[in-house]
């Protein structure tokens, strides 16, 4: 596995650092209730590549909060460009209803911003009190310009990254660091042919 690997794009103590700050962050911002308390959080994580990442951050909420899973696909196999999000129902497990609640959604990257909007349509149409979105990278392209995530871990520039949940047709998601791969192991100048049936998102 690491010989594929080419650059370190963002290590591992400056995501722990930048976990810190974000978790703070939104605890911070949670409303507090009549008892004085923060109001609880549900947390949808967008399976598969926000699984690490809603972990680390998890545990460093200390607030009430419960988890309710979503599972979009949107980069089959070995595509390196999105090929427009669906949401996998079998993998989906989410309350008939959300109301009143603040919903805080985690996905591991803003690429074209298609698996977000998407994911706000759904759970919008649930009744919560608010939904928020929380995103480890945000991918600055040229051609596409979503509206940013609420909360943002770290922006990068426009390249196809690995690692820390993030894969390469279901590999690569256990590296700890985020890392970009070899040309050769995408195919140079990073095509976007699907030439398998992958696991993707
Ligand atoms: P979007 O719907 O185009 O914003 O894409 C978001 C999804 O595409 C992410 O949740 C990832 O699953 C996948 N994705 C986008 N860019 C990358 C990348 O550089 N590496 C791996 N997966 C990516
Ligand atoms: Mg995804």
């Amino acid at each position: 596995m690491e010989r594929d690997i080419d650059r370190v794009l963002i290590g591992r103590d400056a995501i722990a650092a930048r976990l810190d700050e974000l978790a703070a962050e939104v605890a911070a911002a949670l409303p507090v209730g009549p008892d004085g308390e923060p109001e609880p959080l549900m947390i949808v994580p967008i399976l598969t590549g926000s699984f690490i990442f809603v972990a680390d951050l998890v545990r460093r909420l200390p607030v009430r909060m419960q988890l309710s899973l979503m599972s979009v696909t949107s980069y089959p196999g070995t595509a390196t460009r999105s090929r427009g999000s669906t949401v996998e129902e079998g993998l989906t497990k989410l309350p008939k209803s959300l109301a009143g609640q603040h919903v805080l959604v985690v996905d591991d990257i803003l690429d074209t911003g298609g698996t977000l909007a998407l994911v706000r349509e759904v759970l919008g149409a649930r009744g919560p009190a608010s939904v928020e979105t929380c995103v480890l990278l945000h991918k600055l392209r040229d051609d596409v310009k979503p509206p940013p995530a609420d909360y943002t871990a770290f922006t990068i520039p426009d390249e196809f990254v690995v690692g820390y949940g993030l894969d390469y047709d279901g590999y690569y998601r256990n590296w700890p660091e985020i890392v970009t791969l070899k040309p050769e192991v995408t195919g140079v100048g990073g095509s976007d042919e699907v030439r398998g049936a992958g696991v993707g998102a």
